[in-house]
């Protein structure tokens, strides 16, 4: 369905993707993983038509996008939906205007009835079609977020879907609220994702294959699980602190279940009693 073949890509001479191999299958979510400034979003900005790679080869639904014209693009692109890093709404524009500019704008003068085509994706998002006359900045980040995703969406209702950090600066619940829609798109519509993230667990919860770079180079691709087992220094590195917190959990998981006991939080420091 989309798959990047020994990709380059530079800008203003510096390398900003070397050799860069992955492949994403219809219907499934694939995560790209890497520390800040590795090239995740360089990614899909590639996969939209905004850079062109130097050397190499992109497939979308089999076809080799890399050297189409501009009209092809427009074509090719129409098949994406893209939530922006950030969520990136218009602020001066209530809800149902955010959504409802994209669903005009994809569907250009043909006649569409907006209100009702903004509420089914609104509730499609899991959100009250209620805050349709809401302004962005009256909403919680994560409502924000659910928004740009229903924008998304309504612009051609796209089979592949590309998110650029949906969970960042999001809290606990309203990231797992985000990651749960995410699985839900793919679970019940079928969508082909990309979603881009340097939160692991996040990542582990959606993925349905994971790559991973360093520095614009792919130095992991395969499932979640075997990942799991993967020791070079850099994943090491990378996995660290995920290791850690999970190797405590069960830690104290084991420690309270062989007194017998389920495991408690602490409310001092801030768990649910
Ligand atoms: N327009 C540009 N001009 C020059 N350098 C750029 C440009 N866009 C991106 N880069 C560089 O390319 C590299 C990859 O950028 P990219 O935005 O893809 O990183 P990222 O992995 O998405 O990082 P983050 O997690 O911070 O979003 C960075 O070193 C960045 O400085
Ligand atoms: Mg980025």
């Amino acid at each position: 369905m989309i798959e990047f073949r020994h990709v380059d890509f530079s800008i203003d001479g510096n390398a900003i993707l070397r050799d860069v191999s992955f492949s994403v299958a219809r219907g499934r979510t694939t995560v790209i993983l890497g520390p800040s400034g590795s090239g995740k979003s360089t990614i899909l900005r590639l996969l939209l038509g905004l850079y062109h790679p130097d050397a190499g080869s992109i497939f979308v639904d089999g076809v080799d996008v890399t050297h189409i014209n501009a009209s092809r693009w427009r074509e090719i692109r129409s098949r994406m939906g893209m939530v922006f890093q950030q969520g990136a709404l218009f602020d001066s524009m209530t809800v149902g205007e955010n959504v409802g500019y994209a669903l005009l704008e994809a569907n250009g003068d043909d006649e569409v009835e907006v209100a009702p085509a903004v509420r089914h994706y609104l509730e499609l998002v899991g959100l009250d079609p209620y805050l349709i006359d809401r302004m962005p900045d009256q909403l919680s980040g994560g409502m924000q977020r659910r928004v740009a995703i229903a924008r998304a969406l309504a612009a051609r209702d796209p089979m592949i879907l590309l998110y650029d950090e949906p969970t960042t600066g999001l809290d606990p619940q309203s990231a797992e609220r985000i990651t749960d829609l995410i699985v839900q798109l793919r679970d019940q519509q079928g969508k082909t994702a990309i979603m881009v993230t340097h939160d692991i667990p996040d990542a582990f919860k959606v993925a349905d294959a994971m790559t991973i770079l360093e520095q614009g180079r792919v130095v992991f691709e395969g499932s979640p699980d075997a990942l799991i087992s993967v020791s070079t220094p850099f994943i090491n590195q990378f996995l660290a602190p995920f290791r850690t917190a999970m190797g405590a959990a069960s830690r104290r998981f084991e420690a309270a279940t062989r007194r017998g006991a389920p495991p408690r939080t602490d409310p001092q420091r801030g768990g649910t009693p």
